[in-house]
């Protein structure tokens, strides 16, 4: 079983490379083959939409994306770790998931072999402020993200904790919670 862990946030030993520890832990602790990826220390260019990857499924970019590209197709579990910035994941995050564009191409366009969707895809996100919205951005990307690279969207991890503590201890009254983890 392996298990990829992408670090998401600019920031080291922040909220999400936090949650993401634990989750790596937890797969660790079963035995599972886990690796970390930090983004923040890779050349991952943005996508330059030259399209070459529609004529090969490959991405003329030489830089260190090209490392990633067949870890996320072996990995039987792929967890992406980012903060929200701006109703979004981080701009280092987006910019290794647009470059996956080269496997949606390959996925899509060529209909090359694929490895399986039994593979799953964890979204691992945490945000600072208010707002019932607050993930839909970042769960939009990472359902797209998922689907570019063949993993089934299979849980998540919203963490909201600082606005959630002010609004319990002000009198708020919250959920019943959605159990639908795809509902947005
Ligand atoms: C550029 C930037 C944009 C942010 N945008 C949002 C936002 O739209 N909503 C929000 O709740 N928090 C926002 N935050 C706060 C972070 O999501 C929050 O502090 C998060 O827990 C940081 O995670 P990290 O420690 O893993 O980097 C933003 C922070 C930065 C630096």
């Amino acid at each position: 079983m392996k298990v990829l862990g992408i670090f998401g946030s600019p920031r080291r030993q922040g909220n999400s490379d936090t949650l993401m520890k634990a989750f790596l832990q937890g797969a660790a602790e079963a035995g599972a083959l886990v690796e970390e990826i930090f983004i923040r220390d890779q050349k991952i260019s943005p996508c330059l939409e030259i399209y070459h990857c529609f004529k090969d499924g490959t991405c003329p970019i030489k830089d260190e994306m090209r490392g990633l590209y067949d870890k996320l197709l072996e990995a039987d579990v792929v967890a992406l770790g980012s903060p929200v910035f701006f109703y979004s994941v981080s701009a280092q995050a987006k910019a290794m998931i647009d470059r996956t564009q080269a496997l949606w191409a390959r996925r899509y366009v060529l209909k090359d072999d694929f490895p399986g969707g039994n593979r799953q895809g964890v979204l691992l996100c945490t945000g600072a402020t208010k707002g019932r919205l607050l993930f839909v951005g970042s769960r939009l990307v990472a359902k797209y993200f998922f689907d570019a690279i063949n993993v089934r969207y299979a849980a998540e991890v919203l963490v909201q904790a600082r606005d959630l503590g002010l609004r319990l201890a002000q009198g708020e009254v919250l959920g019943p919670i959605k159990m639908d983890p795809l509902a947005v």
